[in-house]
């Protein structure tokens, strides 16, 4: 009987759930993304980085876990949204103990927000791509240049392939996880919707929804409105805001034709439905 109670109290549905929660479990791989920027960085300066921005940070996840990996690390994430970044306090910070002084989390833009000069500048899950201009893309490079050590580095992602400049519609089930602070997230399902695209301008208009075993949905849980760009078109903004070198870096398949997870500097590869990639500024 009791165990009944505990099930229903955990059920999720779309009455209940945390969509920032459901949003770092279905689409936030930090661990992954840390030992990418720390590998590019290295290999590039040959030394560690130490200081670290994550721009877009929403929930700060990722920054987050920059500071636990090491006691040498400081972050910084910045974000225009009080709520995510209330969040990530509320979730976060209690768990970090000593390490969340070497958090800081500051609420602004982030072509405006004064930060000390770090050796990485990370923006991740595409978030750059609400510039829709090139002058504002550019303009962001520069203050992201600006706001760089002089070893520094800004790591973006992109998506892409044949199926990325149209409209649809998949779904990823997640066999459940454990939240921030220690919460258990039951299974559920993410979906992913391009509901727009726009082959004069590019944008692109997605939606991320979930659905939940009892039946009910989370439509629209986030949306964004972006500009798809294109690597030619990042490598080029990231010379003409005056960084040195891009490089570009992409993962393998594996037998069954998933992405294997490990990201190579490439000159050239295949185009397939759906990939991603880590371009990478080197100032
Ligand atoms: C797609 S979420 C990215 C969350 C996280 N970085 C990740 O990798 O999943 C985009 C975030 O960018 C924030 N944002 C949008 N425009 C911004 C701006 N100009 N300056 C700072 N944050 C901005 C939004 O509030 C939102 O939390």
């Amino acid at each position: 009987m009791a165990d009944t109670r505990r099930q229903k109290k955990n059920r999720l549905t779309a009455g209940n759930a945390d969509r920032h929660l459901l949003y770092e479990a279905s689409v936030q791989v930090v661990d992954a993304d840390i030992n990418f920027v720390r590998r590019v960085y290295r290999n590039a300066r040959a030394r560690v980085p130490l200081r670290m921005r994550e721009d877009f940070c929403g929930t700060a996840m990722l920054a987050t876990e920059w500071v636990k990996s090491n006691q040498n690390h400081e972050a910084w994430g910045v974000d225009l949204d009080p709520e995510v970044l209330e969040w990530a306090r509320a979730h976060r910070f209690e768990a970090m103990g000593d390490a969340a002084r070497r958090m800081h989390l500051i609420e602004g833009d982030v072509m405006t927000a004064r930060i000390p000069p770090v050796d990485i500048v990370v923006a991740f899950n595409f978030s750059y791509c609400i510039f829709k201009q090139r002058a504002a893309l550019r303009t962001y490079f520069e203050s992201v240049l600006a706001g760089l050590d002089k070893d520094g580095i800004l790591v973006l992602d992109l998506f892409g392939g044949t199926d990325s400049f149209s409209t649809l519609e998949e779904d990823r089930y997640i066999s459940g996880d454990r939240g921030p602070d220690g919460r258990t997230i039951p299974p559920f399902t993410y979906e992913w919707e391009h509901a727009r695209f726009n082959p004069i301008t590019n944008e692109l208009l997605c939606h991320i929804h979930f659905k939940f075993k009892d039946g009910t949905r989370m439509r629209n849980a986030f949306t964004y409105d972006w500009r798809l760009w294109t690597i030619p078109e990042l490598r080029e903004l990231l010379e003409e805001a005056g960084f040195s070198a891009s490089l570009v870096y992409t993962h393998g398949w594996d037998e069954d034709e998933e992405s294997d997870g490990i990201y190579r500097k490439k000159m050239a590869f295949k185009n397939e439905e759906s990939w991603l990639a880590y371009i990478v500024g080197v100032k």
